[in-house]
C-alpha cells in the first residue's frame, strides 16, 4: 500500500486546516503523537465508497470495519437508500417548512422506539443531546448534569474537556464512574440534577467496555425516580445496530429521554431527541432550530434505512458478523501468540490487546492491517454493517493472520 497521495493532500491540508483532519484522525497530522493516536501509514482522503469497502486517494481499498465511524450501517451508496434521496433532491433540499417526509419519520420513530412518544429531529449527535437536556431542564426547573467518567457525548461545552473549555463550561456537570450506583444515588441526593446522561453500557475509547450488570438499569430508574432526576439515554452511537427499537429495547431501559443519530439514515445528516409523553409539554416550550434541520434528503434515506433494518433478520446478522470476526481474530491472536482483549457488543466491539499501555501493538495491528487492505482503529470501537458477508470478515481474518505473523517478524 502507498500513502504518496494522501501524504501530499494531508500538507495541504495543514496550510489552511487546523490539524489537516479532524477527530481522531488529526493525531497523525500533530507533530507530538496522543496515545490515542493512529498509525503512521494510514489512509487520510477517501476517493470513494460501496459496500463495506472504501477506497482511498491513491487507489487502496480496504474493507471498512469503522462504517464512517458508524453510519454506514446497511452499506455505502445502498441504492434502495440512495434512490430516495435522488428522488427527494429533484424537489428540492433545504426549505422553510418540513416536507411530510419528516412527519412520517417522525411517526415511524414513535411507533417502533422504546420510550419514545414524541420525537425532535437534528443534524448531529451533539445537538441531539443538547435538546434533550434543554428538554430536561425545562422540565424539572434544574439545571445540574450527571454523567459518567470519559463517555463521550458530543462537543458541546457541558461534557467537554480540553484546551479552551473552561471550568465554567461544566460547572453544572457532576461526573461519576459508570455502573456505580452508590455514586449515582449520592450525586443525585445532594443536588438538584435536571438529568443523568449516560450511555446503554459503558464505551470507552481505548478501554475495554463493559456491559451492565443484569440490575444496574432498574436501579438507575429507580434512583432517578427517587430524586426526580430524568434519565436521558445517549444511544447515538449504539443506536440500530443492538435492536431495531434501539438500545433501551435491547437492555431493558426505562428511559425519559433518548437520542440517537450516526446510523439513522445511512450516513445522511439526521440525529433526534425523543422523549416520554409527560416531557412534550416540556419540549414544546424550548426552543428549537437549525437553519438545515429540515434537511429534506436525509429525512427520506432515514425512512428507507429504518425500513431495511427491519427486514428479515438484519440485527442479526450483525451480531453474526460480529462474532466472526472476533472468533477469527482471536483464534489468529492466539496462533501468534498474542492476547487480544474483546468486549463490547458483537455489531461494534472493540479490540484491544492485553499489556498494550502505550497502544503501540494496537496501532501496529491497525497499521499492517491497512497494508493489507482492512481498515480498523486501533482504540476506537469498530462498527460492523449489512454490507459485511461472510467472506468479506474471513479475508479479514487472514489479513490478521499475516499482519500479526509480520509483527512478530518484527519482534512487535
Ligand atoms: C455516544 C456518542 N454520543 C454523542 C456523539 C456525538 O454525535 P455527533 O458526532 O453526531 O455530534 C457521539 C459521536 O461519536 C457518540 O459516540
Amino acid at each position: 500500500m502507498r500513502y504518496k497521495n494522501a501524504t501530499s493532500l494531508l500538507a495541504r491540508a495543514r496550510q489552511c486546516i487546523p490539524n489537516g483532519v479532524y477527530g481522531h484522525f488529526r493525531s497523525y497530522a500533530m507533530t507530538s503523537t496522543t496515545s490515542f493516536g493512529i498509525p503512521a501509514e494510514y489512509p487520510h482522503f477517501l476517493d470513494r465508497a460501496y459496500g463495506c469497502r472504501f477506497v482511498d486517494t491513491d487507489g487502496n481499498e480496504y474493507i471498512d470495519y469503522m462504517c464512517g465511524y458508524g453510519p454506514a450501517i446497511v452499506g455505502y451508496g445502498n441504492e434502495r437508500v440512495d434512490a430516495a434521496v435522488v428522488q427527494e433532491i429533484t424537489r428540492g433540499i433545504s426549505y422553510s417548512f418540513p416536507t411530510p417526509h419528516y412527519l412520517e419519520l417522525a411517526e415511524t420513530l414513535v411507533s417502533r422506539l422504546a420510550c419514545a412518544d414524541w420525537v425532535v429531529f437534528a443534524l448531529n449527535g451533539s445537538d441531539a443531546i443538547q435538546l434533550a437536556l434543554v428538554t430536561a431542564r425545562a422540565h424539572t426547573g434544574r439545571s445540574r448534569v450527571v454523567a459518567t467518567n470519559g463517555a463521550y457525548h458530543g462537543n458541546q461545552p457541558w461534557c467537554s474537556k480540553g484546551l479552551g473549555r473552561v471550568e465554567a463550561d461544566r460547572s453544572e456537570t457532576t461526573f461519576i464512574d459508570c455502573g456505580d450506583l452508590d455514586q449515582l444515588d449520592e450525586a443525585l441526593r445532594h443536588e438538584g440534577v435536571a438529568a443523568f446522561v449516560v450511555c446503554p453500557y459503558e464505551q470507552l475509547v481505548g478501554l475495554p467496555n463493559r456491559m451492565p450488570d443484569t440490575d444496574y438499569w432498574s436501579e438507575v430508574r429507580r434512583i432517578c425516580d427517587q430524586y426526580g432526576t430524568l434519565l436521558l439515554v445517549d444511544d447515538v452511537r449504539s443506536g440500530f445496530r443492538l435492536h431495531q427499537a434501539g438500545s433501551c429495547a435491547y437492555f431493558n431501559i426505562n428511559a425519559d429521554l433518548v437520542c440517537y443519530g450516526k446510523a439513522m439514515a445511512n450516513g445522511y445528516p439526521l440525529a433526534c431527541a425523543t422523549g416520554r409523553a409527560a416531557l412534550m409539554a416540556a419540549a414544546e416550550r424550548i426552543f428549537v432550530s437549525g437553519t438545515f434541520w429540515g434537511f429534506a434528503p436525509s429525512f427520506a434515506a432515514a425512512e428507507v434505512t429504518l425500513a431495511i433494518l427491519s427486514e428479515a433478520d438484519n440485527m442479526g446478522h450483525l451480531a453474526t458478523m460480529g462474532r466472526q470476526l472476533t472468533d477469527g481474530l482471536t483464534a489468529a491472536a492466539s496462533a501468534n501468540g498474542f492476547r487480544l482483549s474483546i468486549s463490547g457488543p458483537p455489531a461494534l466491539p472493540i479490540v484491544l490487546f492485553e499489556d498494550d499501555k502505550e497502544y503501540a501493538v494496537a496501532r501496529a495491528f491497525a497499521q499492517a492491517m491497512a497494508h493489507r487492505g482492512s481498515f480498523i482503529h486501533p482504540t476506537h470501537n469498530w462498527f460492523i454493517g449489512l454490507a459485511h458477508t461472510a467472506e468479506d470478515i474471513d479475508l479479514t481474518i487472514e489479513h490478521a493472520q499475516g499482519a500479526l505473523a509480520k509483527m512478530i517478524r518484527r519482534g512487535i
